[in-house]
């Protein structure tokens, strides 16, 4: 056969493919999130994740020693306080979970880039990522209880901050009281793109954060439309985001490429906790090849242009790059 053209040739070793890979992953640019939860001696296995913990500040250190060893430098934080109310309030309190927490961390893994979820749907007692208005989340009163919580995280020593509610203008106003506070150059990574997702359910079992009554789609946006996830990452960039993310991940890669086109930002990509559950529920029953498809999972959400990949695999990710399989 005369062909000219024999893509196979740049197949033919490991090592010959591994030079012209269009694909290169990094372990600096995972970041794993992880709970934290109000109360003493906690270490409970959250039970449609398998593998990940709540922690109390007393016992965190037994994950946070195999993040930094596993090489993963960044961890998000999510915390679950012991009483809701109302308005949220666990949120922004000075000695509220999470800003203990960030001390902790930082005092004791001072290597560690510390990034925190900024939303009130944790601490609420109906569950909604903001203020009530009757059964509507009012947006404006929401974005100062917003901008005092990421100013608390950020005064408790938070490297970044990441509002993940989806109220308009939050970017804005978050920026302007960082600022007018003397923190110029804390950045901000916007959950820019979030959609109305199933895939948070396990999330919401692990932070007891299901809204009591309706959903999330008078805020989060819905999964019919990419032209307004353009829309919404614009008007994020206007108002000073420093890193647009895209959430959940897996089936939202369009979405990722075409905010990478688009913005000189850097795009994260979060893969969710229905992800996460997915694959270890499939493993579990032995139905997938549970390493391969958490490589290559990540790999086509590099592929599809995340500059950084928020996932619960992330240790393991960093072991596999390590070992070779993936990178
Ligand atoms: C808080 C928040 C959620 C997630 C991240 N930040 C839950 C939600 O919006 O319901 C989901 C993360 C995951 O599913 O892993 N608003």
């Amino acid at each position: 056969m005369n062909l000219t053209n024999r893509p196979r040739r740049l197949r033919s070793s490991a090592l010959l493919r591994s030079m012209v890979r269009e694909t290169r992953i990094s372990a600096d640019t995972l970041v794993y999130p992880m709970f934290v939860q109000e109360g003493t001696n906690v270490k409970e296995e959250i039970p449609s994740m398998p593998g990940q913990y709540r922690w109390s500040l007393d016992r965190v250190d037994e994950i946070l020693h195999q993040v930094s060893d596993s090489g993963v430098k960044s961890v998000l934080l999510f915390g679950i306080p012991a009483q809701k109310d109302e308005v949220g309030s666990g949120a922004w309190q000075p000695d509220g979970i999470v800003q203990r927490a960030i001390r902790h961390i930082k005092a004791a893994f001072p290597q560690f880039y510390v990034i925190t979820d900024v939303c009130m749907c944790e601490y609420t007692s109906h569950g909604h990522c903001g203020i009530l208005c009757g059964h509507d989340v009012d947006n404006d009163q929401t974005l100062e209880v917003l901008a005092k919580t990421a100013l608390s995280h950020v005064q408790a020593g938070a490297d970044m901050v990441a509002p993940s509610d989806m109220m308009d203008g939050r970017v804005g106003r978050i920026r302007q009281v960082l600022d007018e506070n003397g923190f110029v150059n804390t950045p901000i990574m916007a959950y820019s793109v979030k959609y109305a997702s199933a895939f948070y359910g396990p999330f919401r079992d692990a932070a007891g954060s299901a809204p009591a009554f309706g959903d999330r789609k008078g805020y989060q946006m819905d999964p019919h439309n990419a032209r307004e996830a353009i829309l919404e990452a614009e008007l994020d960039v206007q108002e000073g985001a420093d890193i647009l993310m895209v959430k959940p991940g897996m089936a939202y890669l369009d979405v990722l490429k075409s905010l990478k086109e688009r913005f000189h930002q850097p795009v994260a990509l979060y893969s969710v906790s229905g992800e996460y559950a997915m694959i270890q529920a499939a493993a579990a029953a032995g139905y997938i090849d549970r390493t391969a498809v958490i490589c290559e999972s990540a790999v086509c959400m590099y592929r599809a242009g995340a500059d950084l990949l928020i996932t619960y695999f992330a240790m393991e990710l960093a072991q596999y790059i390590k070992e070779g399989r993936i990178g």
